[in-house]
């Protein structure tokens, strides 16, 4: 197979870890005998250091026109002026909208190797093996947004706004996926307060009405985070809107050890993906080689499987993350002691990759 992969390294840690995933998903490509063309562009704070604009219209013309992309991060606090007219974050949610991914897909499922690594008790995480989909491009991420002056005071807004098919669509995802796991789907909304989540909860029971096979349950946001640590194995499939789905894939992506190990997709109509990891640009540690690369390692394997349909690839990629745990590699987030490097990390999985 053929394929052409943009490689969005971004600021902070991203540049080191994509670096590590090009080289594991350059050993698949040797090994399975495909070509993969990669080409590198800018995104992100680097890309308003260098081009005033945080998505440059080349790089979302070159994503468009490639098969997948892989990003690593975005965002520091070279950036974070308030007032700032264009910030990084704005490059991630241009490019989500630009390419129509309004599926994200954020997997969590605990190794046992790092059960002793997790915030919560090995017996309450052990198991645990779920979904997170967030719908991407509507809801309080692209409402309407503004500030005024007022005889009362400035005022400012922010508006959680859904038309029905963007609901409908990430639902009847949400099913789809439930329906090759476990058969149950959470969704999750705030029905007891707001108007979108009462459309959100009805266009639901409706959409899974199709799906008789999948079991559906309503939880409030609040009461499903502490669901996530009380019981985080009681779930599957958990589908909400754009928001509520960036705190809890937070919540639930440090279950099972480190954000530096979770991996994401987002997904639209077509092939067509974009890849990430679900820890941020970590700017407190960038530059010193000791992020965990294994989040966008894997990342590369959802990459592999959604937008080029290499399952054998894909899997081949999450057993050598299993395996080079399994030999007790750690990065400094896992464990203090005798942890490796980002690159230590990527040698152990190309290693367990060729053994
Ligand atoms: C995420 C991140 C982004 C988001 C930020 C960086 C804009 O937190 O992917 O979860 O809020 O979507
Ligand atoms: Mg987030």
């Amino acid at each position: 197979m053929q394929a052409k992969i943009v490689l969005l390294p971004g600021d902070g840690v991203g540049p080191e870890v994509v670096a590590q995933t090009r080289l594991v998903l350059e050993a698949i490509a040797k090994r399975y005998s495909h070509q993969f063309a990669f080409e590198t562009h800018l995104m992100g704070g680097i890309a308003i250091d260098e081009t005033g604009e945080a998505l440059p219209a080349a790089t979302l013309a070159a994503a468009k026109a490639s098969d997948a992309v892989l990003l690593g991060a975005v965002g520091g606090p070279k950036w974070d002026d308030p007032r700032a007219k264009t910030r990084p974050e704005m490059g991630l949610l241009a490019i989500r909208r630009g390419l129509g991914l309004y599926a994200n897909l954020r997997p969590v499922r605990g190794y046992d190797e790092l059960l002793a690594s997790s915030p919560l008790k090995p017996e309450r995480v052990a198991g645990v093996d779920m979904l997170v989909l967030r719908e991407l491009t509507g809801g309080l991420y692209f409402g309407k947004k503004y500030r005024e002056d007022t005889p009362e005071g400035r005022r400012v807004v922010d508006t959680l706004e859904y038309f029905d098919f963007e609901i409908e669509r990430i639902v009847k995802l949400g099913c789809e996926l439930a329906r090759g796991r476990k058969k149950k789907l959470t969704s999750v909304d705030k029905a007891n307060v707001l108007e979108s989540s009462r459309m959100w909860r009805e266009i639901t029971v409706r959409v899974a009405e199709q799906y008789p096979d999948v079991t559906l349950e309503h939880q409030l946001v609040d009461s499903c985070a502490m669901r996530l640590v009380t019981a985080p194995g009681s779930f599957d499939v958990i589908v909400t809107e754009n928001m509520f789905g960036d705190i809890l894939s937070d919540e639930a992506a440090v279950l099972t050890g480190s954000l530096g190990m979770l991996p994401s997709a987002s997904l639209g109509v077509g092939k067509l993906g974009l890849y990430e990891p679900i820890h941020g640009s970590a700017p407190d540690i960038a530059g010193k080689g000791i992020a965990n690369p294994i989040g966008t390692i894997l990342s590369g394997a959802l990459l592999l499987r959604h937008s080029l349909g290499l399952e054998q690839e894909a899997q081949a990629i999450e057993k050598a993350v299993g395996r080079a745990l399994a030999s007790g590699k750690r990065t400094r987030d896992l464990s203090a002691e005798n942890a490796v490097s980002t690159a230590g990390m990527g040698e152990a999985v190309l290693a367990a990759l060729e053994s």
